[in-house]
């Protein structure tokens, strides 16, 4: 079974995919870590954030892995831990510019549906439910007030040692949410067949329960 879960930055997206995923005992799949990891390598190289043809030579050979572990999930890029380096403002700020490069997101797009083949898996991104994978049985859009998401991602990043204030991640959101709203190639937009869950105001346990409760119905339909 496929689980696609959509929705704008700090919607909450990955934490409720990472506990559903547990809870059915399916692969998670981080689409956004995953341009992020794009992102952290075009800075590492010194290749131009909106240099598709730079980009693109070196994400070829790139390898992306994902892997769990006490802490949370870990994620590779050819080996070396990028787990940190992926949430940092540097990468946050520019990771809209390369996941808006047609070529990159058809590479990501390929990888991210060779990792959902012959899996069951819950993948959370923007496209998923619309573009990666749209024969998903079950599709989700997350959504949650700017403030809500701002909260959140303070919390996150206090966690990691990231002080970044909240009125800037307000700024940063909007901003971001207005750039992968608007891009050309599959900008972030609910799937005409998507469940839409606003969780500003559900705990954690309510929204988990809801996509459960989704995935049951579905399974007893076939
Ligand atoms: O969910 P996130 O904040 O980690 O996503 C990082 C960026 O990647 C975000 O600006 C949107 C982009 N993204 C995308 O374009 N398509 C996806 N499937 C996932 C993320």
């Amino acid at each position: 079974m496929q689980i696609a879960i959509d929705g704008p930055a700090g919607s909450g997206k990955s934490t409720i995919a990472k506990l559903v995923a547990t809870k059915l005992g399916f692969i998670y799949c981080d689409t956004g870590a995953m341009y992020r990891t794009a992102t952290v390598m075009a800075k590492q190289k010194g290749i131009g954030y909106g240099d598709e043809a730079g980009i693109m030579a070196a994400l070829r050979d790139l390898d992306i892995t994902f892997k769990p572990s006490a802490e949370g999930q870990l994620v590779f890029m050819d080996g070396e831990d990028v787990t940190l380096a992926i949430r940092q403002e540097e990468t946050t700020n520019n990771v809209s510019q390369v996941s808006a490069l047609p070529k990159v997101r058809q590479e990501m797009v390929r990888r991210q549906r060779e990792i959902a083949a012959n899996n069951d898996i819950v993948m959370d991104g923007r496209d998923i439910g619309t573009t990666v994978l749209p024969g998903a049985e079950v599709k989700i859009f997350m959504v949650a007030s700017v403030a809500t998401r701002a909260q959140r991602r303070h919390k996150e990043n206090v966690e990691k040692g990231i002080m970044t204030p909240v009125a800037t991640l307000e700024e940063e959101i909007a901003e971001r949410d207005r750039k992968d709203s608007t891009r050309a190639v599959s900008p972030l937009r609910k799937a005409a067949d998507a469940v839409e869950i606003d969780s500003s105001n559900m705990t954690i346990d309510q929204e988990v329960q809801t996509i459960i409760e989704l995935v049951n119905k579905k399974r007893l339909k076939t």
